[in-house]
């Protein structure tokens, strides 16, 4: 029901300089992986098959990722190293991608609203690449994609946060509806310390209805001095509705180094070295197979 999956990538990554000085951040890599392709790996297990990529200046090396590199895969053609693009050419054959440049930096609403020459006139899902979200059997914007097709409005998602932190996300208020479903009645970008309506955190996934756009458009500089995606999403939560959505799974802040590193013990524990043990196992009882 969902196509679209916007990707805001345009950002600077500063708190990962100098690695990303000349390297985008998306393209920072959690074991063998760039971040940028867990959440388009996750936008297509939801079903979803057209990725737009807002990108700013020096991101090219995104737009080569999601590409054939005729040179290297001529290289390695026959050899063994060529299983270890299998992943990269599926999710390369599995959707389009397209991108637009946002020439200045002017805050995630921002970014979201030049997404929209990409996006269109439809509901549309939004990835933050730096919150790597894990699930073992479902993720995140597929959960988020089912709950759109029930109520058929802007959902963010949220997880609970020690108060210590809430001043680091946009933070919502509102009434239980169902479990894990709220209501939002407030939401409030980056509450001052002690200030926070509730300990519950957007994280980098939402569901947006288009009408967003215009509430975008409407919306003055907030927090920062940039245009926020949370303000706009209020003014909808104010006229319509909004929800958040408490997911099931493990969220990590990659955009830290300390949570950058625990993603990395996590899919290297739990992804990286099972799809290994696995292969080896497959080729293993190929290989008896094939002397019996
Ligand atoms: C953005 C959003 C914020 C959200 C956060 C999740 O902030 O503005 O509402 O809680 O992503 O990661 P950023 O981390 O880009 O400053």
């Amino acid at each position: 029901m969902i196509k679209h999956c916007l990707f805001p990538a345009a950002g600077y990554g500063t708190r990962f300089l100098p690695a990303t000085k000349s390297m985008p951040k998306e393209m920072m890599p959690v074991v063998n992986k760039p971040l940028i392709e867990y959440g388009v790996e996750e936008a297509i297990e939801a079903g979803m098959s057209s990725m737009c990529i807002v990108t700013g200046r020096g991101k090219h090396s995104l737009m080569d990722h999601f590409d054939k590199n005729y040179e290297l895969e001529h290289q390695i053609q026959g050899t063994n190293k060529e299983e270890l693009l299998d992943n990269i050419r599926h999710t390369i054959d599995s959707a389009d991608f397209t991108y637009i440049r946002q020439r200045e930096m002017k805050g995630l609403g921002h970014a979201i609203l030049t997404g929209r020459e990409l996006v269109g006139d439809k509901p549309f899902a939004v990835v933050l690449a730096d919150d790597l979200c894990v699930h073992e059997q479902e993720g995140v914007l597929s959960q988020m994609a089912a709950l759109y097709k029930q109520f058929r409005c802007s959902i963010v998602a949220v997880q609970e946060v020690p108060e210590d932190e809430t001043h680091k996300y946009g933070v919502i208020k509102g009434e239980m509806i169902k479990d894990n479903i709220i209501r939002v009645d407030d939401m409030i970008e980056k509450p001052e310390q002690g200030t926070a309506p509730s300990n519950l955190a957007i994280i980098g996934r939402y569901i947006l209805t288009p009408d967003i756009f215009e509430l975008i458009e409407a919306t003055e500089p907030g927090k920062g001095g940039e245009i926020q995606i949370t303000d706009a999403l209020l003014k909808q939560a104010k006229s319509g509705c909004v929800l958040a959505y408490k997911f099931k799974g493990k969220r990590f802040d990659c955009g830290s180094v300390e949570g950058y590193i625990e993603a990395t013990n996590y899919c290297y524990e739990n992804v990286y070295a099972k799809d290994k043990q696995a292969n080896e196992l497959g080729k293993q009882s190929t290989h008896k197979e094939s002397i019996a």
